[in-house]
């Protein structure tokens, strides 16, 4: 008998961001935070999980290369959880294979560029936890599961759901109530694309993880942040959703990812994820928004950027061209710019419509 299952998970992209952890081993996060899961093929993570008596250790493989699962590590609680869920099924059906009690190999592949501010750890967590949930035949639910991929990354927890998610930072210090909910699905707004520029491929300077516990503990704008600005935007920004009012989406969304880059600079030592190419790119946004709002139409985009230089434009199918367009002309490393399903390229800014 082989017990094997394979699965993917999509990333997300925040329009409130998570960046800080009030607990650092459970990844309870300092503030809510919402996103949009990007339901299209491009930016997945695959993940195959086998359990099998002859194993000796549990192994993880990622992008073909071993990763040792080091004791404690965020990989070995997810395995360790997911067996937990597991044990309690075996023992309420004796007859279930006792998968719990085998080592698991676990094989991914991400198919866009790992650790370059992309969010491979959430799809790369959500597809774990899902693919151990899918060998071990579990009934959880996507919130139940969230938990789970919360203790991977915590971007992670999120990417359980499609359509729109938000994450909500909970109080309990067991971290049972921090998950992740639907805020609508996709088919709620299907007219919202997104939009991704690669601006660089590489790997980033400084991970999430080791960036925002440097925010955690050196910037004051980061306390201002999550008291006093990041509640109201959710309930706002939860609004403009389920209202498909795209101006406040928007608005709210640049803020934020502004906000976020600017606790980023307000860290000791600072952290730039920005570079020039992404500030432009920020420019050639807002002269859009502007050029329509100066002639009474709507805000058409809305950037945003993690932890890294790439753009996310979120905008409405009726301006994914004229957007696509723009970027290419105003970007020249964009005359590689062939082909507008093509993602991503040696340099340069490329485009793809995601929706
Ligand atoms: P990103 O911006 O891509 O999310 P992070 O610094 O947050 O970058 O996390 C990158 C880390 O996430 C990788 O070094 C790896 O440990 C983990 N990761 C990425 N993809 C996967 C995957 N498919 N399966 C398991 N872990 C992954
Ligand atoms: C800027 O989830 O990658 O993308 O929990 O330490 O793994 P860890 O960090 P991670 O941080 C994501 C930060 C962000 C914002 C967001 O996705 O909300
Ligand atoms: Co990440």
């Amino acid at each position: 008998m082989v017990y094997q299952a394979t699965v993917s998970a999509p990333v997300n992209i925040a329009c409130i961001k998570y960046w800080g952890k009030r607990d650092t081993k459970l990844i309870l996060p300092t503030n809510s935070s919402l996103s949009v899961t990007l339901d299209q093929d491009h930016l997945r993570s695959t993940t195959t999980s086998r359990a099998d008596p002859s194993f000796t250790k549990d192994r993880l493989w990622l992008n073909g290369v071993e990763e040792e699962i080091k004791p404690n590590s965020r990989t070995a609680t997810c395995i360790t959880e997911m067996k937990r869920l597991r044990a309690n099924l075996e023992a309420k059906n004796p007859n279930e294979p006792k998968l719990s009690q085998f080592h698991v190999h676990i094989a991914s592949k991400n198919n866009f560029p790992t650790a370059a501010g992309l969010a491979s750890s959430a799809s790369g967590f959500a597809a774990l936890v899902k693919s151990l949930a899918t060998l071990y035949q579990l009934p959880s639910t996507p919130s139940e599961l969230s938990l789970i991929a919360r203790q991977g990354s915590g971007s992670a927890c999120r990417s359980l759901f499609g359509g729109f998610v938000a994450w909500e930072m909970g109080s309990s210090p067991d971290g049972s109530d921090s998950l992740a909910i639907e805020v609508a699905s996709r088919e709620h707004w299907p007219e919202m694309h997104a939009l991704i520029c690669v601006v660089s491929d590489d790997k980033k300077g400084t991970s999430s993880t080791s960036g925002m516990q440097r925010t955690v503990e050196t910037s004051a704008l980061l306390q201002y942040r999550i008291k006093h600005v990041v509640p109201e935007r959710m309930k706002l920004v939860s609004e403009a959703i389920k209202t498909r009012d795209f101006n406040t989406f928007a608005k709210i969304t640049m803020q934020d990812s502004n906000q976020f880059h600017a606790v980023a600079l307000d860290t000791e030592p600072p952290i730039f994820y920005m570079n020039d190419v992404s500030r432009a790119i920020i420019s050639l946004v807002v002269e859009y928004n502007r050029v329509s709002v100066d002639a009474g139409g709507p805000i058409k985009a809305a950037y945003t950027y993690d932890a890294g230089p790439n753009a996310v434009i979120y905008t409405l199918k009726e301006n994914a061209k004229e957007i696509i367009e723009l970027i290419v002309k105003y970007f020249p490393q964009a005359n590689q710019f062939r082909d507008p399903f093509g993602l991503f390229g040696e340099n340069g800014v490329q485009g793809k419509v995601v929706d």
